[in-house]
This record gives structure tokens, sequence and C-alpha cells, in this order.
């Protein structure tokens, strides 16, 4: 069988290996994809080896994305600007990376959520690296705006200015200097997950507007009850991405696109 992984640390909770054997059974095809916890300081030693005992592709998680990007021979466009990898392969004795994280959250809000981003208002929560991944491929869909809204404000303002150029105006401001409102809310505050929220201005929410939280649970997030408090026509958390950021690499090393719709209603269904 073609062999995967993923790396991360810790990375025992990934849902990776789940969605890729449902993507390869839809063809029949021979995976194995697997976990692999790489220690802290030897990332590049368990990439190296997993390549050289056959390994076909490796999805890259936390903490190990940027130093993915940093060992790589040949970047994607998008790998580039989010500066950070999530997805490898070998070839040619070559190692390749790509970012598919943007790429699947495009395509979740777009076709499965169905929310138009062209001319809308966009506030980004957090100026992490799941932000920097995302901004390239949300720009490209031609948002009004884009405000990056973080704790440090530093942060925001040094990310927005990376996207200047864009056609699209992208500014950098303070959480507690937050106001307006917008058309759509993306979360990517990484305390999202553990229940505490920033006090954020109700009215950021406006009638129609919706709001999208990067990471998903079993109950939702904080930030997704905060938005429906304040009034949002809809919420969805990162489930969709996280499949979506899945196919996308599957494509990219397996040639076809698998349908992602019936592996979020398993790993809905499953959830731990
Ligand atoms: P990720 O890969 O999830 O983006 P990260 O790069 O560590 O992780 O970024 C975490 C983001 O969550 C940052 O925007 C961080 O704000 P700072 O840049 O000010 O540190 C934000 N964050 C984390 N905990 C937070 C909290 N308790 N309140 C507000 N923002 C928080």
């Amino acid at each position: 069988s073609d062999l995967y992984c993923v790396f991360g640390n810790p990375v025992n909770h990934s849902r990776s290996p789940d969605i890729h054997h449902a993507f390869a059974a839809q063809r029949g095809e021979d995976v194995h994809y697997e976990k692999r916890e790489a220690p802290l300081s030897g990332f590049p030693e368990a990439v190296a080896s997993f390549f050289t005992s056959g390994g076909r592709g490796a999805n890259v998680t936390v903490p190990f994305k940027e130093e993915a990007y940093a060992l790589c021979n040949d970047l994607s466009e998008r790998a580039r600007q989010a500066g950070a990898v999530n997805t490898l392969w070998q070839r040619d004795g070559r190692l390749h990376g790509d970012n598919t994280d943007g790429a699947g959250l495009m395509a979740d809000l777009r076709h499965n959520l169905g929310w138009k981003i062209e001319n809308r208002r966009v506030l980004l929560l957090g100026a992490g690296g799941a932000m920097r991944g995302i901004l390239g491929p949300l720009l490209s869909y031609k948002p009004s705006q884009v405000l990056i809204a973080n704790r440090t404000a530093s942060k925001a303002q040094t990310l927005a200015e990376l996207f200047h150029g864009s056609g699209v105006p992208v500014y950098g401001t303070s959480l507690d200097g937050l106001r307006g409102s917008f058309d759509l809310i993306i979360n990517g505050i990484s305390a999202g997950l553990h229940g505490e929220m920033p006090d954020l201005p109700a009215d950021l929410v406006k009638p129609g507007s919706v709001a999208y939280d990067m990471v998903y649970g079993k109950e939702p997030t904080p930030f997704l009850r905060w938005a429906e408090a304040a009034g949002a026509l809809a919420t969805a958390d990162g489930l969709g991405m996280l499949v979506e950021q899945a196919a996308e690499a599957f494509f990219l090393w397996r040639g076809w696109r698998p349908d992602t719709v019936p592996v979020m209603k398993m790993l809905r269904r499953d959830a731990p």
C-alpha cells in the first residue's frame, strides 16, 4: 500500500488518518496513512527517514509547519505566502512543499457553506500562523477590505503589510480598538478552542453577518456562541476546513479529488 503520514507534536488527536483512509476508499485505493510524532528537535530527521523508507507524502501540523517550510527545496506560491507548509512530497530527491489550509478554508466557505467573499467586509481575529496561511487565498476572492485584529496590534500590522499590493485594502489593528461591522468574521485566536474569548463589541455583527471559527469541537466554540448571541445569520466551525485542506493535499498526491461531503458527515458523527 502507499504510505502517508501526518507529523505533529502532539499528534495523537489527529483525524487525518480517518479522513485520508475514507478518501482512498472512495476508489478502493490501498492507502496507509499514519500519525508520526516527531521529537520537537528532530523534525528534519523524521521527514528524511519517512521519505527514505518509501513514504509518498506527508502532512505537517503544529508545531512544525514553519520548519517544514524552511526544509523544502521547492515551494508553491501559496506556501511562500503562508510562510508555512502543511503538505510534503518528494520528487527526484527534492522535497516539495505546499500549503492547502487557505484553499481548504475557501472551499468550505464558498462551496459547502455558500458564503460569498467578493465585495464583503472581512474581519480576521488573530494574527498567528493560521491567519497568515489563509490570507493569500482569501484575498484572491476579492473582498472589499480585510481588517486583521490581534491582541498584539503590531503583529496584525506586520501581517497586513505582507499583503499590501494585493489590490485589496488590508489593515491591522488591536482587539481593543476594534470597531465597525463586518459581513464575514473569521476567528483564528487559538485560545478559542479552550474557552476564553476576548470581549468583543456585539455590533461587529450586523444583520446578515456570518461567522467562522477555524477550530472545531463537538460543542459550538465560545466564538461561535458569541457570534450567535450577537445575531449572526449563520455560523460554522472548522471541521469543513479540516476535511477540505486534506482533500486538496490528497489531490496533490494522487491526482483526483475525493468527495468531501460524506467524510465531513463521518467526522461529525464520530466526534470524540
Ligand atoms: P496559530 O498557528 O493557531 O495561528 P499562533 O501563531 O501561536 O497559533 O497564533 C495564536 C493567535 O492567537 C495569535 O493571534 C495570538 O495573539 P498574540 O499575537 O497577541 O499573541 C492569539 N491569542 C492566543 N491567546 C489569546 C488570548 N487569550 N487572547 C487574545 N488572543 C490570543
